[in-house]
């Protein structure tokens, strides 16, 4: 997600903040800029890495002691020179960053663009700073009580930070769910997206709460006060003693970690503004603007690799459940050199957390030859699947740094739900009741994820159990098939063990050979559709002196009794049953990767993003 890095005070803010933007880079990003306030407001801003920022602003005037900048990860318009961030107002007086989402962007330009106001990008937070803008003009106030008026109209998230050219002695901050931490120092005051930027100078922080802005004046004070005009009394200031490193994984020991337990709230992100359970909708505008294509089309082919091909897996099954669509999954790897049919009738769905997986692309541009509707599920907004598709729709799990995909996963398979749902809706066959008490099954999501992240020194214990296996068979039926396919990926590209995953009832047709005493099986066995199945398939492993690890909804007592361990996870609607039924996977193999010494977050021979073949 995006960075954002402040200062005021008696250095030269340009240097300090280019550095605090280096710290945030782990965060992920597409561009960057710079305002610094000398005088007048000068702002320079690039597309690509800091790097480009400094090279395009050799020769800039850049002196000043007050200045903001920003690292952003695109979430509404491509990553180019002009969505970057900052944004000044129509005046140029006032320059702005954000780090979040303005759901109601739309409407606030319209009316804005009605009283005058002229955009030049594509974003959502150009809107904030004209709105700020119409306020100090229309009511000839000051900064901080524009910023207030202005936040008081936006609905969404944000963490702030805007200047005035005609008050270089103030700076003002203001959050709501997106982070911002104001450093105390000599002198000097910092604003920034986490500790990392402010660590080397100061460790007196002070970490906003939700709708409070901060105003910080060069002569050694600042105030909190709420969006509802109560000023904050003696706000809490920390001393950290965090090492810097530690604070870019906020504490955890790698990404992949951080990435695992940031689902609750990824998840919570991939449905924010697009579901509502009490008014039973739900709205994904890539999908309504060809829903007719969807609605006539014959057969919809998912193209995908790796982790994206497991989500495709579980797509194939909801599709054809609630939408009742033929549904094709294809390594796009094998379809992009197959010579596919594709009829002009059918739609060809990425899916693709970084949107460059040199495969994917290539079957899209196969697809989109033979005219079939192209559409794209990724995470990188402005990625090349994103721009080539017709239409699509971004998880919006956040940048995942981590190699082994974990976030992301479960992000694709909430947008996949609810484009089944949709559809199934549309076609009328789901009934208004069941449509309803899915959606609040999938918004109770993110609780019982919490929930399950709680067993993590359970799944630790487990991990140390079996970590000298250099085998493991990983086994599920129906929507937990391609999740028993994931949990095996995961153990081998992260801990180098040999792990297949099989449709459990395969096993008699060879795999049960290998069972012996050495052989850990994990069991995913949460779906209750097929439970009686699995039930002799464990049996069956136990005959043969097989190690069973079983993961199973809370309170299977028989399954319990059975197995040599057994994960105990909330109980779901058995369509949502992959959502949570892949998490102690996920900590399981991560456990084990590192009790093995592995490189957890960049694992040998592997890349974040194959962009070759
Ligand atoms: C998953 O953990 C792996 N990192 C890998 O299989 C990955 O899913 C695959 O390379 C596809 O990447 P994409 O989703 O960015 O297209």
């Amino acid at each position: 997600m995006c960075g954002i890095v402040a200062y005021i005070g008696d250095k030269e803010a340009y240097p300090i903040i280019i550095e605090g933007l280096r710290r945030l880079e782990y965060r992920g990003y597409d561009s960057s800029g710079v305002s610094i306030l000398n005088g007048d407001i000068h702002t320079v801003k690039k597309k690509g890495k800091v790097q480009a920022l400094v090279d395009a602003a050799e020769g800039v005037n850049l002196e000043g002691t007050i200045g903001i900048g920003h690292t952003r990860w695109a979430t509404h318009g491509k990553p180019d020179d002009i969505n970057a961030h900052p944004h000044n107002s129509g005046n140029k007086r006032l320059s702005l960053i954000h780090n979040g989402i303005i759901e109601n962007y739309s409407t606030l330009k319209k009316a804005l663009i009605e009283l005058g106001h002229v955009f030049h990008s594509e974003t959502d937070t150009e809107v904030l700073i004209h709105l700020i803008e119409e306020y100090q003009t229309r009511n000839n106030c000051d900064l901080e009580e524009a910023v207030r008026l202005a936040l008081k109209k936006v609905v969404g998230a944000y963490a702030i930070v805007v200047i005035d050219s005609q008050d270089p002695n103030t700076i003002v901050g203001a959050r709501k769910s997106s982070p911002l931490v104001l450093g105390i120092g000599e002198n000097e005051y910092f604003l920034a997206s986490d500790a990392s930027p402010i660590i080397k100078y100061t460790n007196k922080v002070v970490y906003l709460n939700d709708e409070e802005i901060v105003k910080i004046s060069r002569n050694g004070s600042f105030t909190i006060k709420t969006i509802g005009n109560e000023l904050v009394k003696s706000p809490t200031i920390k001393e950290l003693d965090l090492k810097l490193e530690e604070l870019e994984k906020d504490g955890y020991d790698h990404f992949m970690l951080k990435e695992i337990f940031q689902q609750p709230t990824t998840i919570a992100e991939s449905m924010r503004g697009r579901i509502n359970a009490d008014e039973g909708w739900i709205q994904l505008n890539g999908l309504e603007r060809y829903m007719k294509r969807f609605m006539n089309a014959k057969r919809i082919t998912l193209v995908a690799c790796g982790t994206s091909w497991h989500s495709a897996l579980i797509a194939e099954y909801l599709f054809e459940e609630l939408a009742r669509i033929p549904t094709d999954v294809e390594y796009a790897s094998e379809f992009r050199y197959r010579k596919p049919i594709v009829y002009s009738d059918d739609i060809v769905i990425a899916l693709s957390q970084s949107g460059e997986t040199a495969d994917t692309l290539a079957a899209l541009e196969l697809a989109k030859e033979k005219g079939a509707l192209t559409y794209g599920i990724v995470n990188v907004v402005g990625s090349s699947i994103a721009r080539i598709t017709d239409s699509g729709s971004y998880i919006h799990a956040g940048p995942e740094i981590g190699v082994a995909s974990t976030k992301a996963f479960t992000s694709q398979l909430v947008v996949l739900t609810l484009m089944a749902l949709r559809l199934g809706q549309e076609k009328g066959n789901i009934s208004e009741g069941e449509f309803r008490e899915l959606l609040q099954a999938m918004e109770d999501l993110p609780r019982r994820v919490e929930k399950i992240l709680e067993l993590n020194d359970k799944i630790k214990f487990i991990a140390s159990e079996i970590q000298e296996s250099n085998h493991a068979l990983y086994l599920g039926r129906g929507l937990n098939f391609p999740i028993a396919l994931e949990g095996a990926l995961k153990l081998k590209e992260i801990s180098y063990v040999h792990a297949e995953g099989y449709p459990a009832a395969e096993m008699k047709h060879g795999p049960i050979a290998l069972i012996d005493e050495n052989m850990p099986v994990i069991v995913i066995a949460t779906n209750l559709s097929a439970r009686e199945k699995i039930v002799s398939n464990i049996q069956e492993v136990k005959a043969r002196k097989g190690i069973v690890i079983a993961i199973v909804k809370e309170g299977d007592d028989i399954i319990n009794e059975m197995a040599d361990y057994t994960i105990e996870i909330p109980g779901t609607m058995e369509t949502l049953t992959p959502l949570l039924s892949v998490i102690p996977l996920q900590l399981l193999s991560y456990h084990i990767a590192v009790m093995r010494e592995c490189n957890v977050d960049q694992p040998r021979n592997l890349a974040k993003s194959v962009t070759v073949e």
